[in-house]
């Protein structure tokens, strides 16, 4: 199985922990070749709000050369793990740098058919608040990327640091990475047979007439036409 995995911090914290777990877990259950991003080293920049990617192609972007290595490295994914410790609420500022960079790729944009076998995971780690705010933040966008399968990962771990998590929670953490790897790695396996989700293809046929209609930005029409999408072929 390939993963991808994007770090939202460079903290070998208590969220690189349980998703370490998890890797462990899903190599008990099969071979597995893994490629981690570590955010900001990989991806140091915000978002100039420039719209190049949306109107010239991704490749315009200033940040093309960071950028490029991660988007191949998810187009090549099974399974695509976004992780993020909770700040101020919301997932690290580094990591909502990088999704903002990736919004080109969004069912709204230029959706990548790459994408639309994958599996997605989002971590969140937290003191103790904004669990469903951080991991809806990366829910959007593997939802938005066209993901077909996701799932959660949600921890309050009451610590600053891995090591200062209880005993008792960390066992929880462990009994909980044991169950996400088998439904996972069932997920990878069965993923050319499962149905396509509902937002999805809701998405797709509101995109569709909006883009028979695009003539404001010919990059993303060309994608849509390209594909074959606007003359009725189905993505999914
Ligand atoms: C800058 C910063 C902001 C944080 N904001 C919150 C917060 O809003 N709510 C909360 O409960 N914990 C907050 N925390 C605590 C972390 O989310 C918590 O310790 C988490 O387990 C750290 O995960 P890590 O070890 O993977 O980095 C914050 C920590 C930092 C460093």
């Amino acid at each position: 199985m390939k993963i991808t995995v994007i770090n939202g911090t460079m903290c070998h914290g208590s969220t690189w922990h349980c998703k370490d777990l998890l890797l462990e877990k899903i190599s008990q259950l099969e071979e597995t070749q893994v490629r981690e991003f570590y955010l900001p080293k990989d991806m140091s920049d915000f978002c100039v709000g420039c719209f190049s990617c949306f109107l010239k192609g991704e490749d315009s972007c200033p940040h093309a050369d960071q950028i490029r290595p991660i988007v191949a490295a998810l187009e090549e994914a099974d399974l695509v793990i976004l992780t993020s410790s909770v700040y101020a609420l919301d997932v690290t500022g580094s990591l909502k740098a990088l999704l903002d960079h990736l919004c080109f790729m969004w069912i709204s944009h230029r959706p990548n058919p790459k994408m639309f076998n994958t599996v997605g995971i989002s971590f969140a780690t937290t003191a103790g608040a904004g669990l469903a705010h951080t991991t809806k933040t990366m829910q959007n966008s593997l939802k938005f990327w066209g993901v077909k399968k996701r799932f959660v990962s949600k921890q309050a771990v009451a610590a600053m640091k891995w090591n200062d998590i209880s005993e008792k929670k960390q066992h929880q953490i462990e009994r909980e990475m044991v169950q996400l790897a088998k439904k996972a790695t069932a997920a990878v396996a069965n993923i050319e047979h499962s149905s396509a989700p509902l937002f999805r293809k809701i998405m797709f046929k509101v995109m569709r007439t909006m883009m028979k209609k695009n003539d404001w930005n010919p990059t993303d029409r060309n994608h849509w036409e390209a594909n074959g999408w606007l003359s009725g072929t189905k993505p999914f």
